[in-house]
């Protein structure tokens, strides 16, 4: 064991209007395919995962779909029927026992599914662009996306109200706000980009209206709870991944979306780094936090490939406020008390990241 690490940014308490955490590690989300199906319903052994994770500053739950429509995984968890309601609420009362805090992930995968994930209908998405490369979920593997159904203006419309009532499923869940998935290449990041939205209407053909979903999923969502219960999340630099590129369009329209955000009153922007390399992208924002921390004065919290070390470097810089961990958390259930401990850290079993059962999920033990 070495030098205990009571004193690193990493570990102090953080406070805003909306937010109130003992440390600032956050859990990021992550799928991993543990609810019963059919019914998408949260279990038991999901309730001891979250369980185990609760001392981390805050959680947020992997993706949950937020309609039918908007699935496109098997063995995912949603948040739109009784039955999943009642199933998180074990999940966020065993947390907050815990004395932790847990906001839900709300997802629509648009594009991104397959219609055996969908009764038969085809996926639902801004335009009928295929997202090349990019699947459901289903079978234990992935499956190429089929060509889209482009929404009409009243899917929109209905999508819209879909965020509220899975906004509304969250708050009687008993969760302590919701993270509206903006990332990634799923529904709201396929309209926010050009290539994915090739929409004449309102919801198209410029900065404006490819971000006028996402604001009115924003003002649906505020109508079931209050902004300070809302959080968002963005990848502006996702580069030859999930179907998104970047080009010479992108960095013009997440500088819009994010300066905008200033006036929405978000618990936090959850932003994530490039996934993959971007430096021999011309286009492309290659250190997220230092460009869009200047233009967004709320709570920053950020993600992709952060240690201990780089973690407490980023805050000690004021570049963010939050630093979210994925993969770090699969293994460590424990993962605050490692880091205060400087305790060695153990590594997660990729086989095991979507497989069904307790292995690889709830059987990594804290020290
Ligand atoms: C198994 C797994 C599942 C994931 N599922 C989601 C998800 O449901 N929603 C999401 O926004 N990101 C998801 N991600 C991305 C993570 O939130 C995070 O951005 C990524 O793991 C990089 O952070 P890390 O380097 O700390 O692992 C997932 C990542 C992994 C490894």
């Amino acid at each position: 064991m070495s030098k205990p690490n009571f004193t690193a940014p990493l570990l102090q308490p953080f406070y805003s209007d909306a937010l109130d955490l003992p440390n600032r590690v956050c859990m990021a989300p992550m799928t991993r395919g543990r609810a019963n199906n059919p019914g998408h319903v949260p279990n038991d052994l999901m309730v001891q995962y979250y369980h185990q994770r609760a001392s981390a500053g805050l959680i947020v739950t992997e993706g949950t779909h937020i309609s039918e429509r908007a699935n496109g995984w098997e063995h995912v968890p949603g948040i739109y029927t009784a039955d999943q309601v009642a199933g998180w609420r074990k999940v966020t009362d065993a947390v907050h026992a815990a004395g932790g805090r847990i906001w839900c992930q709300l997802w629509h995968q648009g594009r991104m599914s397959v219609p055996e994930l969908l009764n038969g209908k085809l996926p639902l998405a801004p335009s009928a662009i295929t997202a090349k490369g990019v699947s459901g979920f289903i079978d234990g593997g992935y499956r190429q996306a089929p060509v889209p159904e482009a929404a009409s203006l009243e899917d929109v419309k209905q999508t819209v109200t879909n965020f509220k009532h899975a906004a509304m499923c969250a708050d009687e869940a008993g969760f302590d706000g919701v993270e509206l998935h903006g990332a990634n290449g799923y529904f709201i990041h396929q309209f926010l980009s050009a290539q994915s939205n090739g929409r004449t209407d309102e919801y198209g053909g410029t900065i404006e209206n490819r971000a006028r979903f996402l604001f009115e999923v924003i003002d649906a969502v505020h109508e079931a709870l209050p902004p300070e219960r809302v959080a968002l999340r963005l990848s502006p630099s996702m580069n030859d991944m999930q179907g998104m590129t970047v080009n010479d369009r992108t960095a013009a329209q997440f500088d819009y979306v994010v300066e905008r955000l200033n006036a929405s009153g978000l618990a936090y922007l959850h932003l994530l780094e490039p996934m993959k390399p971007v430096d021999e992208i011309a286009y492309a924002v290659k250190d997220v936090a230092a460009h869009f921390r200047p233009i967004y004065k709320g709570t920053l919290m950020i993600n992709k490939g952060f240690t201990f070390e780089t973690g407490n470097d980023i805050l000690s810089k004021g570049l963010a406020d939050l630093v979210s961990f994925g993969t770090p958390y699969i293994a460590n259930p424990d993962l605050v008390g490692r880091f205060a401990g400087g305790e060695p850290l153990a590594e997660a079993d990729k086989n095991t990241f979507y497989t069904t059962g307790p292995q690889g999920y709830t059987d990594y033990p804290a020290l």
